[in-house]
């Protein structure tokens, strides 16, 4: 290598390992990193896709997305600005976002940003009965759209009703899908250093009760209950369902969990509503009045302060995700 390296090889390495702390669907951890001498480029890992219930890899985009987001406000911690390429390279799709890092001073925060980074995680068991305020909802939706994402709270009584149907119906449909199921299993169980190990997964006394939810089991088995009152249901969309959406959107999300987290909210996306056409059909015409495309829905609610946090899902090492030029 002849050119001089302009940030140190170990500030490019604790970024990346901080942004691969992101959220990705079923922990797929689908990206790839290339570091330059005062760069990062994030690649797309297609290999990494869930070919049944992603076949156009919005969750994909989505979660590199999020660890898009974690990436720049880690770099920001670490003393490093960055600007941002977004699609850089209309013949490289997988080419996802080009960061290029200067010296800047990290904000008074910068101790705590990284402890919420490190400390954000899906924690799926019961939420409080605390209902979370329509402001709380809104200042959500508001750091999201603030990362170039659209996000809204759903407060209106009657289009929660609706999604909670849709939710309902998604759930059942993929239960009721062996190629859906099997893709789930997959990644599940894996004892390695991606996917949900069982742990991570709900099961407990805490959960009697609980959502319908993907990893709760047979449909069957359980009692039908509805999204608790109290929980704040909040969605994503936007006018385009286009790589370029999925990847704003996913920023939002990292930006919006990692807000929750410092403010003591659990967020639970609940990406199956959108992944069946059917349901991302009726969710798209009748909660947002055929206005926008759905991309995620969330739900929020306040952690129940006396327990542990969830076992942590694992990550695959740096050095495999992380090419240095
Ligand atoms: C785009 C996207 C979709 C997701 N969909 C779901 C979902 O439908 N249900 C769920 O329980 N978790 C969902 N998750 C959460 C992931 O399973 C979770 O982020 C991953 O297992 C890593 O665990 P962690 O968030 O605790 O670090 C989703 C995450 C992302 C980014």
């Amino acid at each position: 290598m002849t050119s001089t390296r302009l940030v140190p090889v170990e500030t490019l390495h604790r970024i990346v390992e901080i942004a691969a702390r992101a959220p990705s669907v079923h922990n797929t951890q689908p990206w790839r990193w290339r570091g330059g001498s005062r760069t990062l480029a994030l690649y797309a890992d297609t290999a990494r896709r869930l070919p049944h219930t992603d076949p156009d890899a919005r969750n994909l985009t989505l979660s590199c997305g999020a660890a898009l987001h974690h990436a720049q406000v880690a770099a920001g911690a670490l003393g490093w600005q960055t600007r941002v390429a977004r699609h850089p390279d209309p013949d490289r799709p997988d080419l996802l976002a080009f960061l290029d890092l200067s010296p800047g001073p990290p904000p008074a925060t910068a101790d705590e940003t990284l402890a919420a980074l490190d400390r954000r995680c899906t924690d799926r068991r019961r939420f409080t009965a605390w209902p979370v305020p329509e402001e709380r909802q809104s200042h959500l939706a508001r750091i999201a759209n603030h990362w170039g994402a659209r996000a809204v709270a759903l407060t209106d009584e009657s289009e929660r009703f609706i999604a909670e149907r849709l939710v309902r119906r998604a759930h059942q449909l993929q239960w009721a899908d062996p190629v859906a199921r099997a893709e789930q299993e997959a990644w599940g169980h894996r004892g390695g250093d991606d996917g949900l190990p069982p742990d991570a997964l709900p099961g407990g006394p805490d959960l009697a009760g609980g959502h319908p939810h993907r990893f709760e089991g047979a449909w069957e088995d359980r009692t039908a209950t509805d999204l608790e009152t109290s929980d704040g249901l909040l969605v994503f969309f936007d006018t385009d369902d286009d790589p370029a959406a999925w990847l704003r959107a996913g920023e939002g999300l990292g930006a919006m969990w990692l807000a929750a987290t410092t403010a003591g909210l659990a967020l639970v996306p609940l990406s199956q509503v959108i992944e069946v056409p059917e349901t991302r059909a009726a969710f798209q015409t009748e909660v947002l009045g055929s206005l926008a495309h759905p991309l995620l829905l969330v739900r929020v609610g306040w952690r129940s302060t006396g327990r542990p946090p969830p076992a942590r899902t694992p990550r695959r090492p740096v050095s495999e995700v992380l090419e240095l030029d």
